[in-house]
């Protein structure tokens, strides 16, 4: 009598992880395209070439690798791509040049509070924070806008001038709550 040989099941294909960047879906495939440690902040930058979010402590220290996921602010250094299957994100790439977070910080000089960028390494981060804390609260006190900016680090040390840029997006510089 002839063995039967068991027959294998065939092996379940994984579904593809589906990401909307700026817009636009993209997939990737596990084993393929991505590995399931794969970082967002490793597919936003070296699969997509989404450069503008920069990883600088690469372990959530730093702030400067934020994008908005689904209207929040996140660190994506901190979070799979995996994580991000069936979600939205958001990367300084996908504002408008003349959103009003970007404007107020290219404009800022004010004396007394100085600029929003010297080197410029922090801001695509402090930028999208910014608008995810003013999409949450269109009108923040100056202490609300410091402590909603708190985890986001200038090496160059313009936190003055950042917060400043982010009261003038809101129209609410020095209307409301404390002084500086
Ligand atoms: S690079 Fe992500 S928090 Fe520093
Ligand atoms: S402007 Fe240089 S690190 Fe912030």
């Amino acid at each position: 009598m002839t063995k039967k040989s068991k027959k294998q099941a065939p092996e379940k294909k994984k579904d593809p992880v589906k990401i909307k960047v700026n817009g636009q879906w993209h997939e990737f495939n596990i084993g393929v395209d991505i590995e399931p440690a794969t970082t967002l902040s490793y597919l936003l930058r070296e699969k997509l070439k989404y450069t503008g979010l920069k990883v600088a402590c690469d372990e959530g220290a730093c702030g400067a690798c934020t994008v908005i996921m689904d209207g929040k602010a996140v660190l994506s250094c901190m979070k799979l791509a995996v994580e991000a299957d069936g979600h939205e994100i958001l990367t300084i790439e996908g504002l408008p040049a003349d959103d009003p977070v970007i404007q107020a910080f290219a404009n800022q000089c004010e004396p007394g509070y100085g600029t929003a960028l010297q080197c410029g390494y922090c801001t695509p981060g402090f930028v999208m924070t910014a608008k995810a804390l003013l999409d949450a609260n269109p009108n923040p006190t100056p202490g609300e806008i410091k402590e909603g900016l708190s985890g986001n680090i200038c090496r160059c040390g313009c936190y003055s001038g950042i917060a400043r840029a982010v009261q003038h997006a809101c129209g609410n510089h020095g209307t409301k709550g404390e002084k500086k």
